[in-house]
């Protein structure tokens, strides 16, 4: 009797230990208490996690500039990481896992050991969607002219905006994209391949049935060329350059690529079973 308490306690005691902190970021047009769902599901399965569901630029906030959100988002991360000197997780969700990945590349000496993406547009985002409740009329072939502009560029959808057909614009205009995928290089473009391969897992969720994610493959940094044809991540440059250490990540076997079906956008984070399946595996 006595050694099944003991034992009990110390299956209770190690899995607290088990789990590192995780912070959480929410999609655009969202704030924190829609990933709700996501934290209860982690706390239940992963006794003793402590989670950070970052409340910050929510609803109409989350338009704001993405550099502005990336640079306070950096500041939690960081403020987080120094609490818990082991090492955090940190999942960011849709815009969220973009701006969170953006902030892990600003931060060299980041603590942080596993990076979910889930279901974000890391190579940008040619669909207007999920803009449609701001802008109800426009058009994918004409945002350009909103976003490539210098008031464009005060939006975080500006930020990351990638028409295929205006590349040169993109580079022009765009603030955020080119300079965080080191398209274009700055001052800055070595540490922020630095904070990229600090991380021991780099883990990139997104699937074929989104239908918000244009192309979806944008999810595992895969993009349209030219002519609107999808090529694959490793296929591109940012890969095969190892501009941001995707490639050395990979070599180093911490890149997994996940690609689920029949997940609309809007349940990553809140199905069940997905959250099962793809999330709780990675959150050590
Ligand atoms: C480099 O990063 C610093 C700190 O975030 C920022 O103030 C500066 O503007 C960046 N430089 C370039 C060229 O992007």
């Amino acid at each position: 009797m006595r050694l099944r308490l003991l034992l009990a306690l110390i299956a209770c005691f190690s899995g607290s230990l088990a789990y590192r902190p995780v912070v959480i970021l929410h999609g655009i047009l969202s704030g924190a208490d829609s990933m709700d769902f996501l934290v209860r599901e982690i706390e239940e399965l992963h006794r003793g996690t402590i989670v950070y569901n970052c409340d910050k630029f929510s609803g109409w906030y989350s338009l704001e500039n993405a550099w502005r959100q990336v640079e306070q988002i950096r500041d939690y991360l960081s403020d987080v990481g120094k609490q818990h000197p082991e090492g955090i997780n940190v999942l960011g969700y849709s815009q969220g896992g973009l701006l969170a990945r953006a902030a892990i590349q600003s931060l060299p000496d980041h603590n942080v050991k596993t990076f979910i993406s889930l279901s974000s547009p890391q190579a940008g985002q040619y669909g207007t969607s999920f803009l449609h409740l701001i802008f109800p009329d426009l058009a994918a072939k004409t945002a350009f002219e909103l976003f490539y502009s210098t008031v464009g560029q005060h939006t975080s959808v500006g930020g990351y905006w990638n028409d295929p057909h205006k590349q040169s614009l993109y580079m022009k205009y765009s603030e955020f994209l080119p300079l965080i995928n080191n398209e274009k290089q700055t001052s800055n473009s070595t540490s922020f391949k630095m904070g990229m391969v600090r991380l021991s897992k780099l883990v990139m969720i997104g699937g074929p049935n989104d239908d918000v994610i244009t192309p979806w493959q944008s999810s595992h940094f895969g993009y349209y060329d030219e002519d609107q044809e999808v090529i694959p991540f490793n296929k591109r440059k940012i890969f095969t350059d190892d501009s941001i250490g995707i490639r050395t990540l990979q070599e180093a076997g911490k890149l997994l690529i996940i690609i689920k079906p029949h997940v609309h956008h809007l349940g990553w984070h809140t199905n069940r079973a997905v959250i099962h399946q793809v999330i709780l595996p990675y959150l050590d």
